[in-house]
């Protein structure tokens, strides 16, 4: 008898298979036991007849919980009452384990939920959305593999702070101070001057105290870094590169999109170009729109989303305040008041997805603006001696994969968007 996937198992109309799952629902009508079984890839009903089977082995299916494992065998006939149009026949069947009730009832609180994730994980829904991160990474990999990157493994722990160094966690290294990173872009731009085209797939870590539906403690960092690139080449790597992994759904995920209530319509139309607008032109359409936001200040969530309500594309808002910008990236040269840079915003207000820029690649400009920042140049002498041996022009930018799905998905909340998801007050499980 062939063990059989349940989504291959519903395309077909008979014969015998055996299929492992678990346990997704059981009623017990009339000697009868319907039991709804699901694996990874689906749900099939199966029908157990207590005539079939001694005293003990009935007992034990009719008290079966939610969620227990179990093993059958059968022969498959169609039936249009079944959910699927056609069910299992049980001749043989194994439970495999079934301890004890399932801990997630009916109703249940969305804080109880996460309390209970690693049980939580296994619903329909949880389900739906793991797989679909699973073919992010799957893309995003496939698309920067196919155009020559080389994917990186950046170190973990580090010295130094890429960002503003204001949000890292810190621990005790044989010692010394170390802290987890919160970006690995300086090493990525180490490795270009081997590898030419890198990018780094890999956890990254920010002590952010604000509670909010979009920022994580760790979260899943892709960042590619391009020798020779500028500013506006990076903006077109991006927009081909979210635009690969939304058309790669449709095209591949339509059904499980589809059982999330996606608008699979509205990711068809995310192709390139996307809208670019000049730090300064934003600031004056948000004024327009009735924002307080001045020249100079960072976006806010509402910034975010009077921006971005009306737009069916991300955008991209490129050329920032040197203030309020890290201390790597380049002084535009048409108004020094601004940096090469550009962050990508999601649509409908999910926020922004990317951010990028072109990077200093001169040691004496390096060296000032740090000191400028306030940063010890003593700390990032590695990074600095990037500038002394053979620099390039060079670009990149990182995006948060989670923001990516909770915007492709319209997930209300980040946490969802990652297995196990690490927020202010949230270790566990
Ligand atoms: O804008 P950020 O801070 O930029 C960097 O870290 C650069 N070093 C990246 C680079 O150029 N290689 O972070 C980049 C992206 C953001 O646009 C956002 O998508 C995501 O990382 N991100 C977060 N995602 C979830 N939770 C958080 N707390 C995040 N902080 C940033
Ligand atoms: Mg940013």
């Amino acid at each position: 008898m062939r063990e059989i996937k349940i989504r291959d198992l519903i395309k077909r109309k008979s014969g015998s298979y055996s299929i492992r799952g678990w346990i997704y629902r059981l009623r017990i009508v009339g000697g009868k036991a319907f039991v709804l079984i699901r694996d990874s890839t689906g749900v099939i009903q199966a029908v157990i007849d207590k005539q079939k089977f001694p005293d003990d082995r009935w007992s034990s299916i009719e008290n079966a919980y939610i969620e227990a494992s179990i093993m059958v065998k059968g022969s498959l006939r169609v039936d249009e009452r079944a959910p699927n149009g056609v069910e299992i026949d049980v001749e043989d069947f194994n439970l495999v384990n079934s301890l004890e009730q399932f801990k997630i009832t009916e109703y249940q609180s969305p804080e109880l939920l996460l309390d209970l994730r690693h049980l939580w994980i296994r619903s329909r829904r949880l389900t739906d959305i793991m797989i679909i991160r699973s073919h992010v990474f799957r893309y995003a990999r496939e698309f920067l593999d196919r155009r020559g990157f080389y994917e990186i493994t950046p170190p973990i722990i580090t010295t130094i702070g890429g960002e503003t160094g204001a949000n890292l966690f810190e621990l005790d290294y044989f010692g010394r101070k170390a802290y987890l990173t919160e970006s690995s872009q300086l090493y990525a731009e180490a490795m270009i001057f081997s590898l030419e085209k890198v990018y780094s797939f890999a956890p990254s870590f920010r002590a952010e105290k604000s509670r909010t539906i979009k920022h994580l403690a760790e979260f899943w960092h892709l960042e590619p870094e391009i020798a020779y690139y500028d500013n506006n080449k990076n903006m077109k790597l991006q927009e081909r590169l979210v635009s690969y992994i939304a058309q790669s759904l449709v095209k591949n995920d339509e059904e499980i999109l589809k059982e999330l209530n996606v608008d699979v319509e509205g990711l068809k139309k995310v192709k390139p170009p996307f809208k670019r607008l000049s730090y300064d032109e934003a600031i004056i359409k948000l004024q327009e729109k009735g924002s307080p936001i001045r020249w100079g200040d960072d976006f806010g969530v509402n910034e975010e989303r009077l921006l971005t309500e009306d737009e069916e594309k991300p955008i991209f808002v490129y050329n920032w305040p040197e203030s309020i910008k890290a201390f790597y990236m380049p002084i535009n040269p048409k108004d020094p008041r601004t940096v090469l840079c550009a962050d990508m915003l999601a649509p409908k207000g999910h926020g922004e997805i990317i951010g990028g820029s072109e990077r200093i690649w001169r040691y004496d400009e390096l060296l000032e603006r740090m000191r400028k920042k306030g940063l010890d140049p003593n700390r990032y002498q590695w990074y600095l001696d990037l500038r002394k041996y053979g620099s390039v022009p060079h670009a990149g930018f990182g995006m948060g994969i989670e923001r990516v799905i909770k915007w492709l998905l319209n997930l209300d909340h980040i946490r969802d968007a990652i297995p196990f998801p690490r927020v202010i007050n949230r270790v566990e499980p």
